[in-house]
């Protein structure tokens, strides 16, 4: 079994190598093999996503990736390596569970699960500009097949994990092709498990709902934009973005990352919460590699470090240890 490690940008250096820690505990046999991409990666190669680490990346079993620093504005070459890195490894859904754990920030009561789709929907970078630059253009794409994939991973997980319901979260009202097309496709697949509640929400509605009454939702499942905003305001009920972990599954391929980004405002510093790196691992273990003993293990050491009263800077500056001390703690309690 090997794991391609990608760390990054930023807080990338830091959490991710907290994680491949924890891994290297309980599952002393997975072989890791670091990779480069990023924008550093970017500036010192000429690409955010060079050739070698992608032919590892379709190599391992899985990747584990920290995050990448990204502009908000054209840069010749540049693209964001993980959207391309979801679309190669053709991870096509993304789990993003948000689960109570014990810190003073999350709210009890709160366990859902974002199901996100991750190849295509606005992401799929077809954009142009038109009228020498005053008008620009982004094509959104979905696809039967994409949302069919979604769809059936989606049900699946909520049989496994013993779901009640699923919210299909779209805007079907005004995007009548794209979203129109993710409903209907959802609706047809969904209707194979009876033993699920099916309901839809429009997306500005889930919206209002995730704010009002997070604990309204079991498993959401949703084309990529929705997904990647409504799973990031789900993560605020869960803790905050330091704890909220993710996994993208496809037929063969798994990508484990944190929700949050290379947070440039306390990179380098040593005091990032490595939480949702070591518990995409957890899921990493759990959902592609079903070594189910080791994922309890990961997750019950997370949850009585942070029992014990142990946390990093984002939960609450008073009192807050750094992440090599936090991983320290964790590390202690795996038993
Ligand atoms: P961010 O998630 O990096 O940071 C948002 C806020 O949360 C910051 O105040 C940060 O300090 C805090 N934070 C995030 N993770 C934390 C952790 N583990 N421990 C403690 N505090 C944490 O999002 P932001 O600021 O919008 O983006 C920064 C950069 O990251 C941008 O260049 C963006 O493009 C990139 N990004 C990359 C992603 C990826 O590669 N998957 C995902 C999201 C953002
Ligand atoms: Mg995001």
């Amino acid at each position: 079994m090997d794991l391609c490690v990608i760390e990054g940008d930023g807080i990338g250096h830091e959490v991710i190598p907290a994680a491949v820690r924890v891994l290297k505990i309980v599952a002393p046999d997975v072989i890791t093999r670091k990779a480069e991409a990023g924008w550093d990666c970017f500036e010192a190669t000429g690409s955010p996503l060079p050739d070698d680490t992608l032919r590892l990346a379709l190599e391992c079993s899985a990747v584990l990736f920290g995050a990448a620093a990204s502009p908000s504005y054209p840069v010749e070459g540049y693209y964001v390596p993980v959207v391309r890195l979801r679309r190669e490894l053709k991870t096509y859904a993304t789990l993003r569970p948000t689960r109570y754990l014990p810190v003073p920030t999350a709210r009890a009561g709160v366990d859902l699960l974002v199901v996100r789709e991750a190849t295509e929907d606005l992401y799929i970078g077809h954009e142009h500009t038109e009228d020498e630059g005053r008008t620009g253009v982004s094509e959104k794409v979905i696809t039967r097949e994409a949302t069919e994939n979604v769809t059936r991973k989606a049900y699946e997980m909520a049989v496994k994990t013993n779901r009640k319901k699923v919210t299909i979260v779209h805007k079907a009202s005004v995007l009548l092709q794209s979203d129109g097309l993710f409903r209907r496709v959802a609706l047809e697949i969904g209707a194979n498990y009876p033993q699920i509640k099916t309901e839809e929400l429009l997306v500005d509605t889930a919206a209002y709902w995730m704010v009002k009454d997070p604990t309204r939702f079991d498993l959401i499942l949703t084309p990529n934009l929705y997904g990647d905003i409504l799973s990031d305001m789900a993560a605020a009920w869960g803790g905050g973005l330091g704890l909220a972990p993710s996994l993208s599954l496809g037929s063969s391929a798994a990508l484990a990352e944190p929700v949050h980004g290379c947070a440039p405002d306390i990179a380098g510093q040593g005091i990032s919460n490595p939480t949702a790196a070591i518990m995409s691992i957890a899921l990493l273990l759990r959902h592609h590699w079903e070594r189910f003993e080791a994922a309890d293990r990961v997750e019950s050491a997370i949850r009585s470090t942070l029992e014990a009263g142990y946390h990093t800077i984002d939960i609450n500056p008073e009192g807050a240890v750094s992440t090599m001390r936090f991983t320290d703690e964790v590390c202690a309690r795996l038993g």
